[in-house]
């Protein structure tokens, strides 16, 4: 689509919709972009904005796990048509080293303990200039194109990260989930590093040890034990 508010809007649309499972929303821009807890996603023209309807026999508890699915493909796709180390800071946020690349937002549909569909979201700065974005998002945010001063198409990555993300779902459905999440944790910049964790009205200091089995973020506590966190914003210490 050339112009959309949202591409999760419209995927999530079709899937109600009965839109099939691997239906894919691509547009060129965004005028209503959706982050994480709320927040607004910039998305002028130029950039990866895409959404994929998923239908698994999953329960609602493991769909963090589809978000890993995406941000693993993602990750691995943009290492390899851009050569840049793209790492995934917790939960699913695409980095180079500190500055921030894409991000992934999963929105879901469940009855009981059946989830009905996913719609995972996913944007990636690819062809933009940093420096057109605002200026609080500027500090923290960077593109392909800033990194290597190069343009790309979109059409080979998105291409990329579809093939990827086929083959860490599939092989999620058929062997289970260990592979993807020792796969995530190879790409991941945040284990072993000090943390703190804002979760909510929260924050978590501590060493951010590893993931259990849904995706949640174990951090080792400096006041001594653990907790595990589902969702939050992680600032990385050293
Ligand atoms: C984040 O906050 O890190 C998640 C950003 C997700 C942005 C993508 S762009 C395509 C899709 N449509 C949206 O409105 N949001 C996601």
């Amino acid at each position: 689509m050339e112009t959309v508010g949202s591409t999760n809007a419209v995927a999530l649309e079709l899937a109600e919709k009965d839109a099939p499972h691997g239906t894919v929303v691509v547009a060129h821009r965004q005028t209503k972009g959706r982050g994480r807890l709320g927040r607004t996603w910039v998305s002028p023209s130029g950039n990866i904005y895409m959404s994929i309807i998923l239908k698994p026999p999953l329960s609602p508890a493991d769909a963090p796990l589809l978000t890993m699915t995406a941000s693993v493909a993602c990750a691995r796709a943009l290492r390899e048509t851009t050569g840049l180390l793209v790492g995934i800071k917790w939960p699913n946020d695409l980095m180079v080293l500190e500055r921030k690349l894409g991000g992934i937002l999963t929105e879901v549909k469940s009855r009981g303990s059946e989830l009905v569909f996913a719609v995972i979201g996913i944007g990636v700065n690819l062809n933009s200039d940093i420096e057109e974005f605002p200026p609080d998002i500027k500090e923290i945010a960077t593109s392909v194109r800033t990194e290597t001063g190069q343009k790309y198409s979109r059409n080979l990555v998105i291409s990329r990260i579809l093939d990827e993300t086929e083959f860490w779902y599939d092989r999620f459905m058929k062997v289970g989930r260990e592979g993807l999440l020792d796969e995530w944790r190879h790409l991941t910049f945040t284990l072993g590093k000090k943390v703190i964790v804002v979760a909510g009205e929260e924050m978590i200091t501590g060493v951010a040890r590893d993931i259990d089995k849904e995706g949640r973020l174990i951090v080792e506590l400096v006041s001594g034990g653990s907790r595990k966190i589902s969702a939050g914003d992680v600032k990385v210490l050293g």
